[in-house]
């Protein structure tokens, strides 16, 4: 009797799945033989065989005439083919069939560097493409369920529950997200002011506090996305005043604004600073959605503003589209923004090597953008995971900066 069945390479069969194959088998039998090596270890079949087993009945079997690897690859192949697998279970399934086919396929498991682009099928993409259509699915799912596969990695629940089609893939990157933010929160607070490598700095706190002792016109720019709920309005007025303070004389301060209250955070970063044009980022291919007034968005406004007299030193191009097809990049914080438009910004207003400040900086974007663009930065943010997030995306961007050199 086979008590060990070396080639099972899926978890159980959910317990209604197996009832229903229990219940199939009782009224008509094994109808599918199963397969085992030479040496008598089941390769396809474990649920059949042990139902046939504990109802005392036939068990027809064929011989597999393969060595292990052949035979794993097999049991994989046929549980991708058959099997109604979740997508997370498909990943793992299709990452190992791949392994044991010799396809590369890059992982962002556990404890995988974080980047803000994942890379999947970095190598030898056609035969993994190629595998997927094998297996009867589009390639651009593969890469999906894979890509959402990485990002559960370390949340099996979450994983579990996408499998079971409790959620869906947005509902569970949001879970993660904030699960990703409660273990940040839970963590020791960071410190008060972090330099992070050569002139980017980042501060733990209120702006209106943290900032207060930064020297009157002694900033470049500011490029920022405070936030834009309702609640938030007032805080414009508070950045206003901060701005006409820490601002070089004509030098601009570019802030995100929401469409709600557009009017009223014009009107208040009006207050101490002097209009001078609005900006978009444009979001190809994804919206935001107003449900209230039945609008999808497409669109960022960016309120662009000066400290005194504007006085232009080039020309500003004043909407940026979001590259590639707007798909959402990963993102660890809520209101995470993507790069290349605050790359673009950042280099409109401020020249290399000049001080650009963010007083709400969340996961730390615009410091990002610094980054790349050689600029100095000093970020700020009330909310100590959000530091925290900050300090890691540009430590990460740092590391892979002395790696690349
Ligand atoms: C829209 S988010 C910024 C997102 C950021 N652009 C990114 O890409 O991740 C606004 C941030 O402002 C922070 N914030 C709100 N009030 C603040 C205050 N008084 N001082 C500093 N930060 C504040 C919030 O914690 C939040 O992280």
């Amino acid at each position: 009797m086979v008590t060990r069945p070396d080639f099972q390479v899926m978890g159980p069969l959910p317990d209604e799945a197996f009832a229903a194959l229990r219940a199939d088998i009782e009224a008509h039998g094994v109808q599918v033989p199963i397969a085992r090596t030479r040496d008598g270890r089941i390769v396809d079949g474990h649920n059949r065989a042990r139902i046939a087993e504990e109802l005392g009945i036939e068990c027809p079997a064929l011989t597999v005439d393969v060595d292990d690897q052949a035979a794993t690859e097999m049991a994989l192949r046929l549980n991708l083919l058959r099997r109604h697998l979740g997508p997370i279970a498909w990943a793992d399934a299709f990452r190992r069939l791949a392994e044991v086919r010799g396809l590369r396929i890059g992982s962002q498991g556990r404890q995988a560097k974080k980047t803000d682009s994942v890379a999947v099928f970095p190598e030898r993409p056609a035969d993994l493409a190629s595998l997927a259509v094998e297996l009867g699915v589009a390639p651009r799912t593969a890469r999906r369920r894979l890509r959402l596969a990485d990002k559960l990695a370390d949340h099996p629940e979450i994983a579990a529950r996408v499998d079971r089609g409790e959620i869906d893939a947005g509902k569970a990157e949001e879970l993660v997200r904030r699960e990703n933010f409660d273990r940040r929160r839970a963590e020791a607070p960071p410190p008060p002011k972090v330099t992070v490598g050569d002139g980017i700095e980042v501060c733990c706190g209120d702006f209106r506090e943290v900032l207060a002792d930064l020297p009157d016109h002694s900033v470049d720019a500011i490029v920022t996305d405070p936030p834009y709920d309702n609640a938030g309005v007032p805080l414009y007025s508070d950045l206003s005043a901060f701005a006409a303070r820490v601002l070089k004389p004509g030098r601009l301060c570019a802030a995100y604004c929401g469409k709600v209250d557009f009017p009223e955070q014009l009107g208040r970063l009006g207050e101490h600073l002097r209009y001078v044009w609005t900006g978009a980022v444009f979001l190809p291919g994804r919206h935001t959605e107003n449900r209230a007034r039945m609008v999808r968005g497409r669109w960022h406004p960016i309120a662009i503003f000066s400290a005194g007299r504007y006085v232009p030193r080039h020309w500003l191009i004043d909407a940026i589209a979001a590259e590639g097809n707007g798909a959402k990049a990963p993102a660890d914080h809520r209101w995470q923004k993507s790069v290349e438009p605050l790359v673009r910004w950042v280099e409109q207003v401020s020249e290399p090597g000049e001080l650009v400040v963010d007083p709400f900086c969340g996961s730390g974007t615009t410091g990002l953008a610094c980054r790349v663009t050689g600029r100095r930065f000093l970020g700020c943010d009330v909310d100590p995971a959000s530091v925290s997030l900050t300090l890691e995306r540009l430590r990460d961007a740092e590391r892979e900066g002395e790696d690349s050199a």
